[in-house]
């Protein structure tokens, strides 16, 4: 019998390489479900393609588009957050895959767990946001989150392979250190999106891609990592590796270092997540050690990647910092891309909104959806600011 996956984002670049995942093992899995937000004539193509019971737009004008465009069919439209969550407790998904962005999915998600579904989860910004809420709830109903993030999935990997009860000294998150590596400090100010989005080892979309130019996306995953293995914050660390053929590393008590390798290819991670425990051929090149010349290693710059600092003060100060690390974080990387600020802004709009926060624990999952409304529009009036000052 084949399983039902719906994937929630599949018009973004980890809904697409699972789509091209799951072509590839028709024999196991069938699609039930897709979303976008916007994309109406992308999702309007997948449908066609894929003729699934369920499709969802988040966006209203992309709905009201596909609700005229969608010819009379099998495939149910479902609009806005509610529709994802209709998705998550339909009893014809076996499986759903988070491939949003952003923190629109939250409630998708706790639906998901609430109806037990096998759930892969790509979207960092859920767990940055409200990891401690969202592992509780997987915990209270015993519903594993299988990590599709290619650092988490390596980590996942080696943590089956080292066995789950042997302790964990530390959780090394590699990085290829993003376009800017090389990048002088005094030159970063002038960066254009342009030079940011031009990543040299991965192709995802634009925000996770400015993510690692700045180092964000480091120290986004360090939360995550936190969160999805339940390690105290000490444990995960970033290590700077060009080469990007290491994935992570689990180094256990005893001294032993277990690490992942693999092609720079989402597919294998989302293949990984779709069919664990299974392994199943895949679509992804075989490693060539004949042409990896050395593989090297670097400590990070948080001098000129000042995010990734706030990042890791962030994880350490636990509660709610890390949801205003990420929503701040997702209205400057907006503007930086819209040309609104520069590279350099970045960091500096997300330390304003922090100093302004007043951090508190236990909150619940309707307290962190108004801190994220505060943060971003605290983010908007810190950048308006640092733009007023930059024409005086
Ligand atoms: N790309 C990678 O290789 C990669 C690797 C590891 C982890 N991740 C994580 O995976 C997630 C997705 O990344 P991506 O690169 O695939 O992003 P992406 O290409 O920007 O795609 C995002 C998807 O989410 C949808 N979406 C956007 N805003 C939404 C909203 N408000 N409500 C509901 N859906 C919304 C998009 O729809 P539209 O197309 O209509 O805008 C699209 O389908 C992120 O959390 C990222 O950090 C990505």
């Amino acid at each position: 019998m084949k399983q039902a996956v719906a994937i929630l984002g599949s018009t973004g670049s980890i809904g697409s390489s699972t789509l091209q995942v799951l072509d590839s093992l028709a024999d196991r899995f069938a699609v039930i479900a897709l979303s976008a937000h916007s994309n109406h004539e992308l999702l309007t193509s997948q449908i066609n393609v894929y003729r699934p019971r369920f499709a969802a737009a988040t966006d209203d004008t992309a709905y009201n588009a596909l609700a005229e465009s969608l010819p009379d069919g099998d495939t149910r439209l479902l609009r806005g957050s509610s529709g994802l969550e209709e998705i998550c407790s339909s009893d014809e998904v076996d499986i759903v895959v988070f491939a949003t962005s952003g923190v629109s999915s939250l409630s998708a998600l706790f639906c998901a767990i609430e109806h037990k579904k096998k759930i892969c989860i790509a979207n960092k910004e859920l767990l940055v946001m409200a990891g401690a809420l969202v592992t509780a709830h997987a915990k209270q109903y015993n519903v594993p989150l299988i990590p599709v993030d290619s650092e988490h999935s390596a980590i996942f990997q080696c943590l089956n392979g080292g066995g789950r009860d042997h302790p964990i000294k530390k959780i090394y998150l590699t990085g290829s250190g993003g376009a800017l590596r090389m990048r002088k400090k005094e030159l970063l100010e002038g960066v254009s999106p342009k030079e940011a989005l031009s990543h040299p080892k991965w192709k995802m979309g634009k925000k996770i891609t400015v993510d690692s130019a700045t180092l964000m996306n480091k120290g986004l995953e360090l939360i995550e990592a936190r969160w999805l293995f339940d390690v105290s914050p000490g444990v995960p660390d970033v290590v700077i590796h060009p080469e990007a053929v290491i994935h992570s590393m689990v180094e256990f008590v005893d001294g032993s270092v277990l690490a992942q390798l693999a092609s720079c290819d989402m597919r294998l991670p989302i293949q990984y997540a779709l069919t664990y425990p299974e392994r199943v051929p895949s679509l992804v090149d075989t490693l060539d050690f004949s042409a990896i010349r050395s593989l090297t290693f670097e400590e990070p710059d948080t001098e000129r990647f000042p995010c990734l600092r706030l990042a890791k003060e962030a994880l350490y100060a636990g509660g709610t910092a890390s949801c205003v690390l990420n929503s701040a974080n997702e209205v400057a990387v907006h503007l930086f891309l819209t040309e609104k600020i520069g590279f350099m802004d970045i960091p500096a709009v997300i330390e304003k909104v922090l100093e302004k926060h007043i951090l508190k624990d236990g909150c619940s999952l309707e307290e962190i959806l108004r801190l994220d409304t505060w943060a971003r529009s605290q983010a908007y009036e810190a950048a308006a600011r640092l733009r007023r000052r930059a024409v005086m």
